[in-house]
């Protein structure tokens, strides 16, 4: 089974995906982690050197790739992934894909830390102050192409392996 996950930053993709990753026994990718490791560059890097229209192409690019990979596999994607070109087409190609679906507080909650702003660099300098503001804004136009997912998940105030569970059932 080759399964995808998909949400805004901070949703819980790459913690989960490892998690039914480990019960299902097959490999997890997450495609921020291979994005770095095949342009060597880290993804604040990549923004910063070659610009974020880069970074979406290659999104793109690796995300055909690996949708022509062979075995099973769990692939967490960039929370900005589904939303450019033809992304949501090729991502409803593989065996499923899920939305994690998380609040409006949630996601602020999480992402108002310092330790998960840092390493976004579509947040990273964004006060606290107005951040609600834009991951509001953000989420609004983002939900359409979210919602294209073939199953919806909840994680507002639950346990990640819970989570995983749940997933566990609409796929299985
Ligand atoms: C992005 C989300 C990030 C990463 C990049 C852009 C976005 O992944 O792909 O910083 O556009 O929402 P996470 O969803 O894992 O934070």
């Amino acid at each position: 089974m080759k399964l995808v996950l998909l949400g805004y930053m901070a949703s819980g993709k790459s913690s989960i995906g490892k998690i039914l990753a480990q019960k299902l026994d097959i490999l997890f990718i997450d495609l921020d982690n291979y994005i770095e490791k095949k342009e060597n560059l880290s993804i604040s890097e990549l923004f910063k050197t070659k610009g974020e229209i880069y970074f979406r192409k290659k999104e793109t690019y690796y995300l055909q790739k690996l949708l022509k990979k062979d075995g099973d596999f769990i692939l967490s994607l960039g929370g900005g992934t589904p939303c450019y070109g033809n992304n949501m087409d090729l991502v409803n190609q593989f065996d499923a894909s899920i939305y994690l679906k998380s609040s409006l507080q949630q996601t602020f909650l999480t992402l108002s830390k310092e330790e998960n702003k840092k390493s976004r660099p579509l947040i990273a300098s964004i006060s606290n102050d107005d951040l609600k503001e834009f991951i509001a804004k953000h989420l609004f136009e983002r939900a359409p192409y979210y919602e294209k997912a073939m199953h919806h998940v909840l994680i507002d105030n639950k346990k990640m392996d819970q989570i995983a569970e749940e997933i566990l059932l609409v796929v299985t």
